[in-house]
């Protein structure tokens, strides 16, 4: 079980991150070797499985947006044990990202620092991707410049998917910021409401001050008054970085958990039962998971607790979730909440 991190880990660790990452992801695009996995490490119970917006899951641990960027492995990441798989970020047009170095690890913490600014191959390409290498459940996170271009890329990933993820909260994208104006946010969630069939969530910015705090409860405003199915929190914290090329970036990781579970607990405190609520940020145990759950979270994401801890966190969380379930005697994990 610990064969990744005596051996493998230290490997891809002396590896630019970036390489380490189109190195693992090879790997994930071989399904059948995953499927082998699933079938040796997959926990199966009924106990664990849930519906959020109307998506049924196996359990209630997903893989965070940006890990497979273009969904050229959906199914065989899926194969470790996830309930569901966030693809993207998907933009209408292909993007070459930022400039280079943009990721960068910092160990000490288990934390990433990343700007990469959504380098991916464009929605048409990404259709086809997932065309031929299809998942389910599968939620697509898009994202855009532009209304327009964000109404256009999910019209053509809505019909092939179980729900969309929209992505204005990326710190690393010159532009994004212009849905941080309410009234723009507004006529986005309006557009794309007429333009998808399914689900639909929004993934929020964090806060980390009043300011920011204010900022993102009206982005929850909105979003309930128009109409979405839920929110994933949160995306990465800004910061600043001389060793990445455009100076600045996002941390992922341990130092965002304590913050997410803070948010969970505030949003799902002003919304109430009324929609999902997606936690995302620093989870790497089963404690981690619970605890957000505790906070109000259905159901909780996970990038960079799988680079520090591999493949067998999938196992580990979701066997630490059926123990407690067991322990507290509830019969399913909804319950964990308490309501
Ligand atoms: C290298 C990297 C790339 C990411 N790319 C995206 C992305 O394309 N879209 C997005 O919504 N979030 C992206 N994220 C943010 C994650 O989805 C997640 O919100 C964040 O990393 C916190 O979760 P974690 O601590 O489990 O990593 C990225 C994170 C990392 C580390």
């Amino acid at each position: 079980m610990e064969f990744y991190k005596n051996i493998i880990r230290p490997l891809l660790f002396k590896l630019p991150p970036e390489t380490a990452h189109t190195f693992t992801t090879t790997a994930f695009r071989n399904a059948s070797i995953w499927k082998l996995w699933n079938t040796i490490n997959r926990i199966t119970d009924e106990r664990l499985k849930l519906s959020i917006a109307g998506i049924s899951l196996d359990n209630p641990i997903g893989l965070a947006a940006g890990f497979d960027k273009n969904c050229l492995f959906l199914s065989g990441i899926r194969s470790l044990g996830f309930g569901y798989i966030v693809g993207g970020t998907v933009t209408l047009n292909p993007r070459p990202g930022n400039k280079y170095p943009r990721l960068f690890r910092n160990t000490k913490d288990k934390a990433l620092i990343n700007a990469l600014g959504f380098p991916n191959v464009g929605a048409k390409e990404v259709v086809r991707n997932i065309q031929r290498n299809p998942s389910s459940p599968a939620i697509i996170s898009i994202s855009g410049l532009t209304v327009g271009e964000f109404v256009e890329c999910a019209k053509l990933i809505d019909p092939l998917v179980q729900g969309l993820e929209l992505n204005i909260s990326s710190p690393n994208t010159v532009g994004l910021r212009i849905f941080h104006k309410i009234e723009t946010f507004r006529n986005l969630i309006q557009n794309i409401n007429r333009a998808r069939n399914k689900p639909l969530f929004v993934k929020l910015p964090p806060y980390y001050d009043s300011e920011s705090q204010h900022l993102t409860f009206q982005i929850i405003k909105a979003s309930l008054e128009e109409g979405i199915d839920g929110f994933s929190v949160a995306n990465t914290i800004p910061v600043k970085d001389k060793r990445l090329g455009v100076g600045s970036g996002g941390v992922s990781g341990k130092p965002l958990f304590e913050t997410m579970v803070r948010m969970v607990q505030e949003i799902r405190q002003e919304i109430g039962l009324r929609l999902v609520i997606n936690g995302c940020g620093g989870i790497f145990t089963s404690d981690d998971a619970i605890k957000t759950f505790l906070a109000g979270a259905d159901t909780v994401q996970i990038y960079t607790g799988l680079v520090y801890e591999g493949p067998s966190i999938l196992f580990k969380i979701n066997q630490g979730l059926l123990h407690y379930l067991t322990e507290h005697k509830l019969k399913n994990i909804a319950l964990v909440k308490g309501y």
